[in-house]
């Protein structure tokens, strides 16, 4: 059972944003309860992606809210994601990763096909930031974030934030 009373942001470099989440096996009223719950976080800390391990949960599943509005919200549960097109080179910013804004290659579209909160399928095919915020929350339930994806000149240019965020951890988990 999920405690979602217990669910936080989770900062790098927290285990639960490097492991391979678990597919969620029933949409019940924990897993209702959960989404519930990441909306409010994820409206509150002004995000428009976030995916489960985020805040501590290791399931695949995310919700997103292009513009932020709650109404707005899509939640994907057990997600294949299947990018296509060009790349694309935009500055991405993680909830998990506060401080840093970084480039990142992404490719410009892809293809996302999930179950929704009522069990039904969906597929959408995303392009842009929607393409782009799929990708990233993607990478979540598969352990990576944009510090796994940062190039060399970028992890340079960061390593104050890291290293701050790392030490914070530290004293977190002590
Ligand atoms: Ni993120």
């Amino acid at each position: 059972m999920i405690d979602v009373e217990k669910c936080r942001i989770t900062h790098y470099p927290a285990h639960v944003l490097s492991e391979r989440a678990r597919p969620v096996q029933q949409i019940d009223d924990g897993i209702r309860r959960l989404v519930e719950k990441m909306t409010d976080i994820m409206l509150e800390h002004k995000g428009i992606g976030l995916a489960a391990p985020q805040v501590g949960v290791p399931l695949r599943l995310f919700i997103i809210s292009l513009d932020g509005n709650r109404e707005n919200v899509r939640v994907y549960i057990n997600p294949t994601i299947t990018p296509g097109g060009e790349f694309d080179s935009r500055e991405e910013g993680c909830l998990s990763v506060p401080g840093v804004y970084t480039k990142m290659r992404r490719h410009s579209t892809c293809k996302v096909a999930a179950t929704d909160l009522s069990g039904d399928d969906i597929s959408e095919q995303a392009e842009g930031l929607h393409a782009r915020v799929l990708q990233h929350e993607s990478d979540h339930i598969d352990g990576i974030t944009i510090v796994n994806r940062m190039g060399q000149a970028a992890r340079i240019a960061h390593r104050k934030q890291l290293k701050k965020l790392t030490e914070e951890h530290k004293v977190r988990t002590e």
